[in-house]
Parts: C-alpha cells; structure tokens; sequence
C-alpha cells in the first residue's frame, strides 16, 4: 500500500480523518525517515504506545517492552532507532554494544525507571544480603547493573518463581509487584527510606514476607481506578475490560484479564467480544483501533504517556538526519546489565 493510502486509513480508523494538508505533510515526513532509513541502514523499533501514524507506517518491528528486546538482539542493522523511552533504548544498547542506537528525543524518560538509583538497590543489597534481585525493565542500566535478572510485566511471574527463593527483591513497580506477589502467592513487604539521612532503610523484621518491594509507580496507570471499570460496566454489560499490570491491584482484580501490551493486543485478536476498555496508554488504544475496526476499543479516561509522547515523526526523522540522540551506557554498567537482560532473555 502506498504511505498516502496507509496514512489515510488509519487515520480514519481511528476516527481522526485528516485534511488534505494535513494528509500530504504526513505522507511527505513517512516518506523522508523511509529514505533516510534506507541510507543510515536503520532498523526502527516502535512501541505498542507510539502515536498511530508513527506506529503503523514506520516502524519494522512493534511490541511491548519484552519483544522489543528480543528484535534488538536479532537486527543486522547498523543504526537502531528507538521509537520508545530511554530505557528501551539502553537495553537494546546493551545488547549491541557495537551499534548506534538513537532514542528521537532527550526527554522521554520514565517516572518507575526514575524512582530508583543503583545506590538504593546497593542499600537494599546490603540490608538482604543474599537475596535475589529482580529489576522490571523500566529502570536504567545503573539499576540493571545491580541485579540478578531481568522482568518485563509478561514474565514477571514467572521469572521470580525460576529463582527457586524463599526471599526475592522486586523493583522499582509497586503494583506490578504487589500483582506479581498474588499471582504467585506470596507476601510482599515494602522497606521505607529513612528521611533524617536519605541513605538508611527501615522495615519491619517481624512480618512474614517473601518478595521485598520497593514503592515506584507508573504516572499513567496508578491514575486508573476500579470504579471507573464498575462505572463503565454500568453503561456498557458487555464490556470486555483488559488492565496492565502496571495499574493498582484492585483495578487488576476489577478486569477481565490483564497482561503486558502486547499480551492485551492479542487478547483482543483472539476474543470474540465486541466492546474492550483497556486500562493503559491511550495511543495503544487507538493502534489496536486501527488493526480491528470491527471491534470497538475504549480508552477512558485517555492518559497519555507524557514520555512516549515525545516521540514524534518529526523527531524520528531528526534522529536519522542528525544522528540523535546517541544512547551510551559506560562500558562496565553495560557488562553487569546485559547479565540480568540476557538471563531474562533465556528464562523465558
Ligand atoms: P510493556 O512491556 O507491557 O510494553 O510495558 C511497558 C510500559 O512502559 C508500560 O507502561
Ligand atoms: Fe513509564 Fe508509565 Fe510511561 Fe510506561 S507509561 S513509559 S511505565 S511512565
């Protein structure tokens, strides 16, 4: 199909049908970062919550933060260009060592990847000697350095069972582990810093925990809450409600299934429902809109992720022009990292 043509359908699938201005200034930028793909021997990786346009007509490889990874490892490209947030763009860094990896924008972080620092978990460490540590992906290669394996929300269940512990450390997402924990059956417990020095934790020695939190959260998904799903229920019986993990435990237990973007996408392909809410970034929303027109997709409330939304055609095609923004991650962070990326990588 050509980009005019792609543009245009989606667009309408999504219920946001463009001018004609707008039309042949899209067409014009897809069909630049096209060329300038074919010239730096690029690779773009994309998302599950990149903007639409972006999402369906750019990217070679699309998915959730687990994918991803996997395609970073396989590309023969020279240049990969990360249409995602920064610690995306590290992880795939990490495991290509020797590639140009380009993250489009200097500002999309991540506010789980920012809650924690490799100090803390050394903290932690240190007051749990022994104990496993397992670090989400959404934190930054200073914090990958300091643990044993890696999760992503589609296996984190599984890889803390695969560390055969009486005691794990799960880190930065406290929903994510406080839905990990009752999946598996397992009690959580979360030490407080002390704030009088900033460097000293507190818990208490009397509880009777096996996972070890930390209290992080996804400024998207800790907004959503379980009477919005009892409210939408309400108007619409026959809603389907999907949730990701990142989202609090009682909106988790309020839905129908939840799972890592890329889990909720095919949940969605492979269900017969009619009508899905999904509790997560609303541009994913809008992407799954545009793959089943048949079915109609609800975002509500509509949060977007402030960090994937700097993400744009116009900074992808900046990045491929000029080379920016280069990720670099210092040589021996990088090496202890990419251990707790690729054990992730062959547990599951
Ligand atoms: P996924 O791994 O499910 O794609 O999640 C990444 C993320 O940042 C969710 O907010
Ligand atoms: Fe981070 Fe949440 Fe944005 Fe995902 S949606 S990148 S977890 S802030």
């Amino acid at each position: 199909m050509q980009t005019k043509e792609m543009i245009e359908r989606v667009s309408k699938q999504i219920g946001k049908p463009l001018s004609d201005t707008e039309l042949s200034y899209k067409t014009q930028l897809v069909n630049e970062i096209l060329e300038w793909k074919e010239k730096r021997n690029a690779v773009i990786l994309g998302h599950n919550y990149m903007e639409p346009i972006l999402y369906h007509t750019v990217t070679d490889f699309k998915g959730d933060s687990l994918e991803l990874s996997r395609k970073a490892v396989e590309t023969d490209k020279e240049v990969i260009v990360f249409c995602g947030v920064r610690f995306m763009a590290e992880t795939a860094k990490i495991l290509n060592p020797d590639k140009t990896v380009l993250l489009p924008s200097e500002n999309a972080g991540c506010s789980l990847a920012s809650s924690i620092t490799g100090e803390h978990v050394r903290m932690l460490k240190k007051k749990f000697p022994g104990t496993p540590v397992v670090v989400y992906v959404n934190t930054y290669a200073d914090v990958k350095a300091e643990a044993d394996c890696c999760c992503t929300s589609s296996n984190a269940a599984t890889v803390v069972k695969s560390l055969k512990s009486d005691r794990v450390i799960f880190l930065p997402d406290e929903f994510l582990a406080k839905n990990t924990a009752r999946q598996i059956g397992r009690h959580i417990m979360f030490p407080k810093l002390v704030k009088s020095n900033g460097n000293e934790i507190e818990f208490d020695v009397n509880q009777d925990y096996q996972m070890i939190g930390w209290q992080g959260r996804c400024e998207v998904h800790e907004r959503f809450t379980a009477e919005e799903v009892q409210e939408a229920r309400k108007k619409f019986p026959d809603l389907v409600v999907l949730a990701h993990p990142e989202c609090p435990p009682e909106v988790v237990e309020a839905a129908d299934f939840a799972g890592s973007t890329t889990a909720m996408a095919k949940y969605v392909g492979k269900s017969d429902g009619r009508r899905y809410l999904l509790l997560t970034e609303c541009a994913m929303g809008d992407n799954i809109a545009a793959i089943y027109p048949e079915k109609e997709i609800i975002s509500l409330p509509r949060i977007r992720c402030p960090h994937m939304n700097q993400i744009t055609l116009e900074a992808t095609l900046k990045a491929l022009k000029y080379n920016q923004y280069v990720i670099e991650v210092p040589e021996d962070i990088q090496m202890r990292a990419r251990g707790a990326i690729q054990r992730m990588l062959e547990l599951c």
